[in-house]
């Protein structure tokens, strides 16, 4: 049982991912063991003792899966084999069995909205008599269209990473739906096969040793009830796809049907899901305990807040601390009560958060790093760090298109540039938002290659390696690394870090981020200047800290409240 009563103020999850710390390893950049340039499951297995130094308690794999690799993993072919780049199915029991050794536990990814075009079972189903022909999403041409031409598609839906949501297969002579690239066919999940399929294979997962799943895009499975027409804007004939897809209307439904198959609460198992265009309503009802869905979801509010509008991602707009503030702020009393957090700046999908929310020059960049660190490990709920953030890591700045391999940003610039764009705007925007930001090799070191691979890596190494490493960093006390090991261990060992009720100050300020956490009789203080330019906290926006113990800090006390440049303070007052 996760919640004990019907009574309101006991239907908070009590599971034991409520204290955890998650950190996320993206099995291309993390380490190489076999010089290939790309990272693999026995460079990960070598790695165990930093994360135990580090102190997190759960590992997200993102996918190992056998793939052809056209969106890095997630298009898989066999949900039941590891990709030969990655390793061995042994490797991964391995790992598992290293993980678990150390008290660590490992949640796969979970990528069921689609398949590779690859899968057998997309093979099948592209014989419109198989019995698998109704597994996935097809549709004959608009009426009157020559099939396969522009505009014959079902509907004028665009995918997400460009061009059509559909597109023609001419063994079958209809179309197939596709939210992502063609190689990722969405499956249809209104088809009780497809969804037995996926139970069985989520429990053979759970077998082996899996401690829980991150779902990919999982609010997609349902779709709407008529895929029809949207209204397009002006210059483009196909609508971005977020606005059709994302709260179909079985959504709960097949979560549910999908913990109660695979026995996701009852083998106690960390569930979160991936949600574009989540709200906190929405998200309140999937992880209420009561509807036995999922524990967390992560939402996209907070890092959608630098584009110009929904479907325009690549359209930069100035980000403000108060707007980023009070998103995060809204979620954690929306969730405050019923339902639970995740918390993320930093992803396989994000730019580094310390270039995007920070100041990653040489005088600000430990210092923002952190900072931003404290922030969001101080919010209530389940903090995510992704590899090299711990570091302070920063985006790539890659100045020539040919170094990008993300299929998205390769995508995206072609169609930019065949739209009229300039150059010079398009670079500018992968710069900033490109997934490769947060995709290039993980530094260990600073001998050749950051220590991650002794080949030719397979996204280039950022220039900042020989400054910015994991053995610097562990070897220096006031480090980002240390500062992350620290946070972790204050969650561990403070409940009110872990339960207290969060309350924004100064929700205006553009400069400070303060807010306070109260369980019992102990608030929590967090006070940061998330600028480059010193301030001062006005003393009466705060409860008086006269006899407030100073946890964890980034720059040395000075007994005021003025604050240097990205300084952040946590104070405990009981
Ligand atoms: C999710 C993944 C992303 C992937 C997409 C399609 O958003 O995080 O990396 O490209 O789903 O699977």
């Amino acid at each position: 049982m996760i919640f004990q009563s019907s009574d309101e103020s006991q239907r908070r999850p009590s599971g034991w991912w409520k204290p955890a710390v998650v950190y996320q390893i993206y099995p291309r950049s993390f380490a190489d063991s076999n010089g290939d340039g790309t990272g693999d499951i026995p460079g990960i297995t070598s790695k165990l003792d930093y994360l135990t130094e580090l102190g997190v308690d759960v590992v997200w794999l993102s996918p190992v899966y056998s793939s052809p690799m056209d969106d890095n993993g997630y298009d898989i072919s066999d949900y039941h084999n590891v990709d030969p780049l990655f390793g061995t199915l042994g490797d991964l029991d391995d790992l598992i069995a290293g993980l678990h050794q150390r008290g660590i536990k490992l949640v796969m990814d979970l990528v069921v909205n689609h398949t590779s075009d690859e899968h057998p079972w997309f093979q099948e189903s592209r014989d419109p008599n198989s019995p698998k022909r109704d597994w996935y999403w097809w549709r004959p041409p608009r009426p009157g269209a020559e099939p396969g031409t522009p505009g014959a598609e079902p509907t004028n839906m665009a995918a997400a990473f460009g061009g059509p949501a559909w597109d023609y297969d001419e063994r079958s002579g209809e179309y197939y739906l596709h939210i992502f690239s063609r190689k990722q066919p969405d499956l249809n999940w209104e088809n009780r096969e497809v969804r037995r399929g996926i139970y069985d294979m989520m429990r053979w997962w759970v077998d082996r040793g899996v401690d829980g799943f991150r779902m990919d895009v999982i609010n997609l499975i349902s779709k709407p009830e008529k895929l029809e027409d949207g209204v397009p804007e002006p210059g483009n004939q196909y609508v971005p796809i977020f606005r059709f897809v994302g709260r179909g209307p079985r959504l709960h439904e097949f979560l549910r049907e999908m913990n109660r198959e695979v026995g996701l609460d009852a083998r106690n198992l960390l569930t979160v899901g991936e949600m574009p265009g989540v709200t906190i309503q929405m998200a309140r009802a999937i992880t209420d305990p009561a509807n036995a869905e999922l524990n967390m979801v992560f939402q996209f509010e907070h890092v959608d807040l630098d584009r110009m509008a929904e479907g325009h991602k690549w359209d930069l707009k100035p980000l403000e601390l108060p707007a980023l503030k009070k998103n995060l702020s809204d979620w954690q009393v929306g969730l405050g009560d019923v339902g639970w957090n995740s918390l993320y700046f930093d992803n396989h999908d994000q730019p580094r958060a310390v270039s995007r929310f920070g100041d990653d020059g040489p005088q600000h960049r430990v210092n923002s790093a952190k900072t931003l660190g404290t922030v969001l490990h101080m919010h209530k709920g389940t903090p995510y760090v992704y590899q090299g953030e711990e570091l302070g890591m920063t985006n790539t700045y890659f100045s020539a298109i040919e170094q990008y391999q993300d299929i998205e940003s390769v995508n995206y610039h072609a169609d930019a540039l065949s739209l009229g764009m300039e150059a010079d705007v398009v670079m500018r925007s992968l710069s900033a938002k490109s997934r490769d930001n947060a995709r290039t090799p993980m530094h260990w070191d600073d001998s050749s290659h950051a220590g991650f691979s002794e080949g030719i890596p397979w996204l280039p190494v950022n220039a900042n390696y020989l400054a910015i490493n994991a053995r610097a960093a562990m070897g220096d006390p006031d480090s980002v690394f240390h500062h992350f090991r620290k946070l972790i261990e204050l969650r561990h060992e403070y409940r009110v870090i872990v339960e207290g009720r969060f309350q924004l100050l100064l929700p205006d300020s553009e400069q400070i981020w303060a807010f306070t956490r109260s369980l019992d009789n102990s608030i929590l203080v967090v006070i940061a200047n998330c600028s480059s330019a010193p301030t001062v906290v006005p003393a009466e926006a705060l409860p008086d800290l006269g006899r407030a113990q100073l946890l964890l800090a980034t720059h040395a006390a000075t007994g005021t409240l003025q604050l240097q440049p990205w300084e952040s303070r946590i104070y405990l007052l009981r």
